[in-house]
């Protein structure tokens, strides 16, 4: 379906209004095929979307978003200890966790309740609660833009990083992703060292994959807005690496402060631990900051809401005010997770 002058309110999560100049939804790789070689003739921007949930629109949309309705799902058998899941890159992430905890699969559980659908969470490498998505895919069925041909990635070809991946950096914009195949657990091997989940589940001899995920479901609701109720996309900044030399510093001068061993490292780079964005955002006296309708979250200072009445500038101008803050106070700059559409 192709739509003009569409509006993406329901769209984003922050539920901005803005408008695409033409909105195309697809229900099959052959439709996006045709899709793309029509495209060719007079080539226009486009801008492939899932969810939403991670998008900052500035302003209206001059070209084509795109979004997926691929929405299959496949299983199949490799041995008694795993098995292969293919799955549509257009179904919401959260639904395909729902029903691989059903089927009794692990791997997905660790990852329930963040939004956004299965294609853009490929891109993204999402992450939560010592899970990222990389560690759970076998390959990434893609698209090419340019010549409308299919490209399979496997899990090495896809680069993945902390939030990064090969389709958000050296080939940004050149595959759009149609499906995953994930590699998921017959007898799962439960991850649980992420403190309150530790803490969650305590009580618990024998918890299942099941009572991992209602304990990170609970987690979540607890930490963060949801969007439905408070407009926002998830962890506004990535928590950023520190050096050395840098780090021993700030620990001289703020011992309380938390950090993470590093396990992936950049080229040309060695950072050596993780620090918390949320800490160094609420170290700034930033909780509750407001600018317009704009405010950094009470509970999760790494979240940036829409009271309801905010403008996507606002946005913008409270994310440069907290970088601008925390680089004064601890020489850090913070990354933004969320990707600001021009
Ligand atoms: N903290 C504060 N003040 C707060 C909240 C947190 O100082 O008000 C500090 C605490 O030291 C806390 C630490 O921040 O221990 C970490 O907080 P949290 O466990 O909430 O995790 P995070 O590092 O802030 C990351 C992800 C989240 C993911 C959680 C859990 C990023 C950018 N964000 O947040 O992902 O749910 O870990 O694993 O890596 C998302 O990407 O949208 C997202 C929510």
């Amino acid at each position: 379906m192709l739509y003009k002058n569409f509006s993406l309110k329901d769209k984003n999560t922050f539920g901005f209004e803005v408008f695409a100049k033409k909105f195309f939804e697809y229900e099959s790789e052959s439709e996006l095929i045709d899709f793309l070689r029509e495209n060719q003739k007079q080539p226009e921007r486009i801008l492939h979307i899932g969810e939403g949930s991670n998008l900052l629109f500035l302003h209206n949309f001059d070209g084509i978003v795109l979004h997926s309705k691929i929405n299959f799902l496949e299983t199949k058998e490799i041995d008694n200890q795993e098995v292969i899941v293919r799955v549509g890159a257009g179904i919401a992430w959260d639904r395909f966790c729902e029903m691989m905890v059903e089927k009794g699969f692990g791997g997905t559980e660790n990852l329930s309740l963040i939004y956004g659908e299965v294609g853009a969470a490929a891109v993204q490498n999402i992450g939560a609660y010592g899970v990222e998505i990389a560690d759970i895919i076998e390959s990434v069925e893609t698209i090419e833009v340019k010549t409308a041909k299919n490209r399979y990635f496997t899990v090495k070809e896809c680069e993945y990083g902390y939030r990064e991946s090969v389709f958000k950096k050296s080939k940004k914009g050149e595959f759009i992703v149609t499906a995953i195949n994930f590699r998921l657990q017959k007898n799962p091997t439960l991850k649980l060292e992420y403190g309150a989940l530790k803490t969650l589940l305590a009580d618990n001899s024998n918890p299942t994959i099941a009572d991992v995920r209602r304990a990170v479901i609970s987690i979540r609701e607890s930490k963060l807005p949801n969007p439905k109720i408070l407009g926002n996309a998830g962890s506004f900044f990535k928590n950023p690496y520190c050096c050395k030399e840098h780090f021993e510093a700030l620990q001289r001068q703020f011992p309380k402060m938390p950090y993470y061993p590093v396990t992936i490292g950049e080229k040309n780079f060695s950072p050596i631990q993780k620090l918390s964005a949320a800490w160094l955002i609420e170290q700034c006296g930033l909780k509750g900051h407001k600018i317009g309708g704009a405010q950094v979250y009470h509970s999760q200072p790494l979240v940036l809401v829409n009271l309801g009445n905010a403008t996507p500038q606002n946005i913008a101008e409270l994310s440069a005010e907290v970088q601008r803050q925390v680089k004064a106070k601890f020489s850090i700059e913070l990354e933004t997770e969320v990707n600001f559409i021009e």
